[in-house]
């Protein structure tokens, strides 16, 4: 392909903060009319929320689904269904969104970050067995970009230990591990369908399961724990009310039926860009492990520093000239360096449950995070979508190749 930097006009990129590049259509509002026409917008008794259970369910060949109100939901349903102990530790990711890590301190818990593979930013066997204790009793897996993590090492790190396996797939639909649905290969998997995701009702979110006993106390904990159809109900446990209303259950539905094309689009066209940005120097392109499918709900490229003094901001300011809005770093910092959990900011002045922890749990000291700082400071977050077309997709790629040759390193 010719790569010469021709003058490329500017072009306006789906957004998936729009109908640019969202997909409702003729299905959504029929469903949504129907509700409203129902009268019943509560899940407790419509149709909607129960459909998509069951329908997600069905499509992962998962045993149970439930529908919450937002993929932070999702992870403390995950949390809450496995019946933690104040000041048990809860090892995760500090790269992921703050709505996965909160959930871990309202239940008492606390986080403990492991490091990640710089190269994915995703966590790995090694980086969770150096930050394993007697006190962890889960291991919350974030699969990021839609990536999935290496998970059989993992997996059998998790079964020597007897630990439980929480995989976020917020970021994470339809990607595949060994033949196995991500979400699936551990004991519960957690999505959001919030604005930008895959799918989406604008917030909301799903929790799948094998297990018998943590669906009952998921299915509990989205309703306030009170046992519905039982003989002699009460509220068995401390929960909130954490449903989905059917007017997002009727949208969740309709996009259910899209989310199977929707990601074979993206992985299309991910591996078209793949092709045009292959053997660039300086530019690393996303790996997926062995056996596995991607999912590619962002499409992150490794910048090299010694090529690119200016490294991904650089880089990022250049491709907002032609539009393309991109995310150096993806996320500012690592989640240990909000204040939340770096000043431990909880209940009122208490600190709880911090104050439970052991002092090497909260020890976040930068040598211990080669994989993240070092990561984070490569990366460069390309946004993603189903509707960009194959023009958009070479448009990208020519502007990176051009945006490279602009900022490469003169030897
Ligand atoms: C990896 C990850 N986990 C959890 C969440 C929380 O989901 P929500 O925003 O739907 O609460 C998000 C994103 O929004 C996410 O990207």
């Amino acid at each position: 392909m010719n790569l010469e930097t021709t003058a490329l006009p500017p072009r306006t990129l789906p957004s998936d903060q729009d109908a640019s590049g969202r997909t409702f259509g003729e299905r959504e509002i029929a469903h949504v009319t129907e509700a409203l026409a129902s009268g019943t917008l509560t899940s407790t008794k419509g149709r909607f929320v129960r459909a998509l259970e069951r329908t997600f369910a069905d499509m992962l060949g998962a045993k149970h689904a439930y529908a919450c109100s937002s993929g932070s939901a999702a992870v403390h349903c995950a949390l809450a269904a496995l019946d933690l102990e104040p000041g048990d530790e809860v090892i995760t990711s500090p790269i992921t969104d703050m709505g996965a890590l909160a959930p871990i301190l309202y239940q008492g818990a606390i986080p403990v970050f492991a490091d990640v593979n710089p190269r994915s930013l995703n966590v790995t066997a090694e980086s969770i067995a150096a930050v394993l204790s007697e006190r962890t009793r889960a291991i919350v897996v974030t699969h990021l970009f839609g990536t999935p993590c290496d998970m059989k090492p993992i997996e059998s790190l998790a079964k020597e230990k007897n630990l439980p396996i929480v995989e976020d797939c917020a970021q994470a639909f339809l990607a595949t591990h060994r033949d196995r649905y991500v979400g699936t290969i551990g004991r519960i998997g957690t999505f959001s369908l919030q604005q930008g995701k895959h799918i989406t009702t604008g917030e909301g979110g799903l929790v799948v399961t094998n297990d018998d006993a943590l669906a009952r106390r998921i299915f509990l904990f989205i309703n306030k724990a009170w046992g519905y159809g039982d003989d002699n109900p009460d509220h068995y446990f401390l929960a909130l009310n954490y449903r989905m209303s059917e007017l997002q259950g009727a949208v969740g539905l309709a996009q259910l039926e899209k989310l199977e094309r929707a990601v074979e689009r993206r992985v299309l066209l991910a591996s078209i860009l793949t092709k045009w940005l292959e053997g660039v120097p300086g530019i690393e392109v996303p790996q997926q492990p062995l056996d596995a499918r991607g999912v590619f709900w962002r499409y992150a490229i490794r910048l090299d520093s010694a090529i690119f003094p200016g490294g991904p901001q650089a880089f990022a300011a250049k491709l907002k000239d032609r539009s393309i809005l991109t995310a150096p770093r993806y996320i500012q910092k690592p989640a240990f360096e909000c204040a939340v959990i770096r000043d431990q900011r909880t209940f009122g002045t208490s600190r709880w449950p911090f104050t439970l922890a052991r002092p090497e749990a909260v020890r976040y000291d930068r040598e211990r995070y080669p994989g993240v700082y070092g990561g984070l400071d490569a990366v460069l977050v390309i946004p993603w979508n189903d509707r960009l077309s194959i023009g958009d997709v070479e448009y990208i790629a020519r502007s990176i190749i051009t945006t490279a040759r602009l900022l490469r390193r003169v030897a």
